[in-house]
């Protein structure tokens, strides 16, 4: 809906979000993590956890401590695990406001002993290992030494153990199947040992979807939660639902005489008389400056001419003689009988999906249906 109080604008459909996790909690049989991070892939972090949370997810999976401090200042009171790096500082708080950590390193998790010695709450961990990916994560050798470490500490809580696929979103399953092997040889060795934690974990969307096996006690979809596909390889089923459009409104439709540049360059120059428009969203927003974007208006593909702008792209709109200033353009989303999907976005961007969600900027309004 166009209520001609913004220049452009997402509308985020919060009942999609539910569903889909109740579709990947049905689909899989396990616990869900729901990823959240990046402002849940742009989506907007608070409203999307309340929609994962309701949806059945049991807990909230971020990148960094700040994402899990805004949720916990937005009252959320559910289990949450920082994936990523936590510094020093970060540990501290984390444990004070129950946040779950990843640790990889004896380093990391000496420090970890001495910020929380004196916190009430025991310091919630989760290890993380190495098995492929060769991003973070302890290495095979490590793993057993750091999990008695992590068991033998007071004021630790042994929470989870998980490691993350390289080649998920691929056919060829070799390579996860690989990571696989090394991740069930250490767990092994660490059950035996007589430590077992409660999370067990290691699937991704396209993972939790296309390998049982991978699941474990808990999985951890991030793009699927949205309804965007995890690549082409591995599609979504057809019941999942995007969650996002990005919208946006002409400001302004004129005729231009033949021989008319069109914006910084004059790159476009029209060969006859041309109506121009101009839409009030541009690379600030989220919107790569390369060419050969599209968008729809009036329910029909036009082509974006002339470079595109900080804060505006013109639109080449001669197959829409019906198209006045005020018209709502959809950059992402349907309209009429035409759709953008984020993938067809991405492809054009020469990208993934993932960026172009992640991209949207803090200045677009987020609405939620
Ligand atoms: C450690 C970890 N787990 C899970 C996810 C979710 O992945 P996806 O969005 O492909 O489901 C991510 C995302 O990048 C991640 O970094």
């Amino acid at each position: 809906m166009n209520d001609n109080s913004h220049s452009t604008w997402v509308t985020v459909d919060l009942g999609a979000i539910e569903n889909n996790i109740a579709l990947l909690a049905n689909l899989t049989g396990v616990p869900v993590m729901a990823v959240v991070k990046a402002n849940a892939y742009g989506h907007g972090i608070i409203p999307v956890s309340g929609a994962a949370l309701r949806g059945g997810a049991e807990l909230l999976g971020v990148a960094r401590l700040e994402e899990a401090l805004e949720l916990r200042a937005a009252q959320i009171a559910s289990p949450i695990l920082v994936m990523g790096y936590a510094t020093e500082s970060d540990l501290r708080e984390a444990a004070a406001n129950d946040i779950s950590v990843a640790i990889w390193s004896k380093k990391q998790l000496e420090s970890l002993f001495m910020a929380t010695g004196d916190i009430q709450n025991p310091a919630k961990v989760h290890l993380k290992i190495d098995t492929g990916m060769s991003r973070l994560g302890a290495q095979n050798e490590d793993a057993l030494s750091l999990a008695r470490q992590i068991d033998a500490a007071d004021h630790v809580l042994f929470e989870g153990i998980f490691t993350h696929y390289a080649r998920a979103d691929e056919i060829d399953q070799s390579s996860v199947e690989g990571q696989e092997r090394e991740f069930l040889e250490i767990l092994d060795r660490i059950n035996s040992a007589g430590f077992n934690p409660h999370y067990v974990h290691a699937a991704n969307s396209a993972a939790s979807l296309s390998l049982p096996e991978s699941r474990f006690s808990l999985i951890r979809p991030g793009i699927s939660i949205y309804g965007l596909h995890p690549s082409h390889q591995v599609p979504l089923p057809g019941d999942f639902q995007a969650a996002l459009e990005w919208k946006a409104v002409l400001s302004q439709v004129k005729v231009l005489p033949p021989g008319s540049g069109v914006s910084y360059g004059h790159e476009y120059i029209t060969q006859k008389d041309e109506r121009i428009g101009t839409i009030a969203v541009g690379y600030a927003d989220g919107f790569r400056r390369v060419g050969g974007n599209e968008v729809l208006v009036g329910g029909k593909r036009v082509p974006v001419v002339g470079r595109v702008c900080m804060d505006q792209v013109c639109v080449q709109l001669d197959e829409v003689p019906g198209a006045r200033a005020g018209d709502e353009v959809v950059i992402i989303g349907s309209q009429g009988a035409s759709s953008i999907t984020a993938e067809q976005v991405a492809e054009r961007w020469g990208t993934i999906n993932y960026e172009v969600v992640c991209g949207l900027a803090a200045r677009v309004p987020r609405i939620y249906t």
